[in-house]
């Protein structure tokens, strides 16, 4: 959420930010803005140069000046809080002199005290924003150093930020500091970078530091050091970013949303590759943290994460408890930071995320942490805030997720849970037999997350029929309901249409009077021990009319249309019926021209309140 990036060295800065601001804006896509240091640095530097402009970054870069050249610069790519999205409050943000130049990333709380107060003192604001009082507390100070000027200035400032400063009269340097919202620093040769995330850095280098919070930096071109906020020198040696520069390209792909539901199979053979233990009929997660003795002695599960993440955890809730016969159940990371809820020693916390950034969930995990809670983590992003903050975890190794919209991260994450879930229940009293069975229907998904993506022309078609709807139903039973949750947050997210997700048995005490024929449902029917009972529900919706669409293993009487999915075992069915729904939202955005890597509103890894 907001993408912030930066550069010091020899190069042209202005289209390297440019290219950097393209890589993080699904971050954020409301307005951007670079200022740079005008005619490179030291004695030579000739002041600061800004260019704002709202809507996305091809739209800054039809506005930057011609004279534009410098070879130091910071640039951000804005998802509004503070502020209507307009060139004023476009970062980066000035002081009066026009000597500094902040972008920032997360939200200053007391924004609001101090603007009254440096109002007070005669400062005129240009923005709405929260950030422009840092710019102004920064150059305000009387401090002899660039970093004392932002340390004094981060002093007076609460709530959570991820800045980058430029100032006039320290033309060889940029000073980062970072407070619950992201800043990586990226190592070159002769050239240094910053950014929200590696996303900006891999085409340059791949070798990086990741900035805690309390920890600020000084990047010159030749090198950097890291501090603590109240000045003490911090190690910060860089490590390798494991995902390539290629995989955050779109790979002929029209959309990146396309793509990554396009790479599913590959994706779920990663999270398994190097897991299955055959000889033991179990998985190695290397880094759970946890040993057999203490796995045995959970007596409860509670899985933390938001949006699609938190759709995961409650499929990841039904497979523990099936698994490993421990009562388990996901809560949203959001709801259950702020109702003080009973910290049990003997419950195992997992975090779920994408990002490894979203800050309600990291605040959960924080707060968890604070009572003396175990948590453990299920993230994609390698050494993400989550990450390292939690006690240990699966990776679920999906690659870089571009896409706002989650979708292989979702089910690769579901996969991750299924290990999980095995690993715990063959500590417990999961059979041998059933070790194997599942391990057998673990090795297929693969290959029928294929077959499903083959039936992406006839989906297509589907779509087309769907996207006159007014609103639409998704009913889903016990392991059906998450898949109906997450493919209607799906339709909502990219196609605009309205969407209801019921667990299916709830439709007649109350929902079902919403159904006529512009309402139309999609129902999960898998071949389970409900099948009977789903097949009522989809009874139930013709018999008021309803159109029907189904996803199940066979095809559905009842139901207008059935979208036929390989049957797996019945605990990982959730995990295929889940994607031809992902096809599904996306031909209905691109029937009705939706911006589908980069819905209204929306931004990835959600780093605010
Ligand atoms: C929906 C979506 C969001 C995220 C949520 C959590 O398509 O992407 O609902 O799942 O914001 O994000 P992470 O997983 O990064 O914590």
């Amino acid at each position: 959420m907001c993408g912030i990036v930066g550069y010091i060295g020899k190069r042209d800065v202005a289209p390297l930010l440019l290219e950097g601001l393209q890589r993080l804006e699904y971050r954020g896509y409301d307005s951007a803005g670079i200022a740079i240091h005008a005619n490179g640095t030291g004695k030579a530097a000739g002041g600061l140069k800004t260019a704002k402009a709202k809507g996305r970054v091809r739209e800054l870069e039809s506005r930057l000046p011609k004279r534009f050249a410098g070879t130091t610069g910071i640039a951000h790519t804005r998802w509004a809080t503070h502020g209507a999205p307009t060139d004023e409050n476009a970062h980066p943000h000035a002081d009066t002199d026009g000597k500094v130049a902040v972008v920032h990333n997360g939200i200053i709380d007391n924004a609001s005290d101090l603007r009254a107060r440096l109002t007070a003192d005669g400062v005129d604001f240009t923005s709405e924003t929260d950030t422009e009082v840092l710019a102004h507390l920064i150059g305000r100070s009387a401090a002899p150093t660039l970093e004392e000027k932002v340390r004094e200035a981060l002093r007076v400032v609460e709530g959570t930020y991820g800045i980058a400063v430029l100032h006039a009269d320290f033309a060889d340097r940029i000073v980062v500091a970072r407070n619950g919202s992201p800043v990586v620093l990226g190592i070159g040769e002769h050239e240094m970078f910053v950014s929200s995330d590696v996303a900006a850095l891999v085409s340059h280098t791949r070798q990086v530091v990741t900035l805690d919070d309390g920890e600020m930096a000084t990047l010159k071109a030749d090198d950097y050091r890291t501090y603590t906020t109240e000045g003490s020198r911090t190690s910060a040696e860089p490590t390798t970013v494991e995902w390539e520069a290629e995989s955050y390209d779109m790979g002929g792909h029209d959309t990146y949303m396309h793509k990554e539901i396009a790479e599913q199979a590959d994706a779920v053979d990663r999270v398994l590759r190097g897991r299955i233990d055959d000889r033991f009929s179990t998985v190695h997660l290397g880094g759970l943290n946890l040993d057999a003795r203490e796995a045995r002695g959970v007596r409860r599960v509670k899985i933390l994460g938001c949006g699609s993440a938190y759709h995961t955890g409650l499929i990841g809730a039904q497979l523990i408890e099936e698994l490993a016969r421990i009562p388990a159940d996901a809560e949203p990371a959001s709801e259950f930071r702020y109702r003080n809820a009973v910290v049990d020693p003997d419950t195992l916390y997992i975090a779920v995320s994408q990002s490894g950034e979203t800050y309600d969930t990291l605040a959960a995990v924080q707060e968890l942490k604070r009572k003396g809670a175990r948590v453990l983590g299920v993230v994609n992003v390698v050494g993400s805030a989550i990450a390292r903050e939690t006690d240990g975890g699966v990776y679920v190794h999906a690659g870089p997720e571009v896409c706002v919209v989650s979708t292989k991260c979702f089910t690769n994450t579901a996969v991750a849970f299924a290990l999980l879930g095995l690993h715990l229940g063959r500590i417990r009293d999961l059979s041998v037999a059933d070790g194997k069975r599942i391990i057998a229907g673990l090795r297929k998904l693969p290959a029928q997350i294929a077959e499903v993506l083959a039936e992406e022309p006839a989906i297509e078609k589907l779509a087309a029929d769907y996207a006159d709807a007014k609103s639409m139903m998704f009913v889903g039973r016990v392991r059906g309901y998450p898949v109906a949750l997450e493919a209607s947050l799906k339709l909502k997210e990219v196609s605009y249409i309205h969407a209801e997700a019921y667990p299916a048995s709830e439709l007649k005490h109350g929902p079902l009077a919403l159904i006529e024929p512009d309402v139309p449902s999609v129902a999960i029917v898998p071949d389970d021990d409900l099948l009977e009972k789903n097949r009522a529900t989809l009874e139930e919706i013709k018999a008021r009319s309803g159109r029907i669409l189904a996803v199940a293993h066979q095809e559905q009487e009842k139901a207008d249309h059935t979208i036929i999915v390989p049957k797996n075992e019945v605990e990982l069915d959730p995990i295929l019926m889940g994607i031809p729904l992902q096809l599904l939202a996306y031909h209905t955005a691109l029937a009705l021209g939706r911006d589908i890597d980069k819905p209204r509103n929306l931004a990835k890894s959600v780093t605010v309140e």
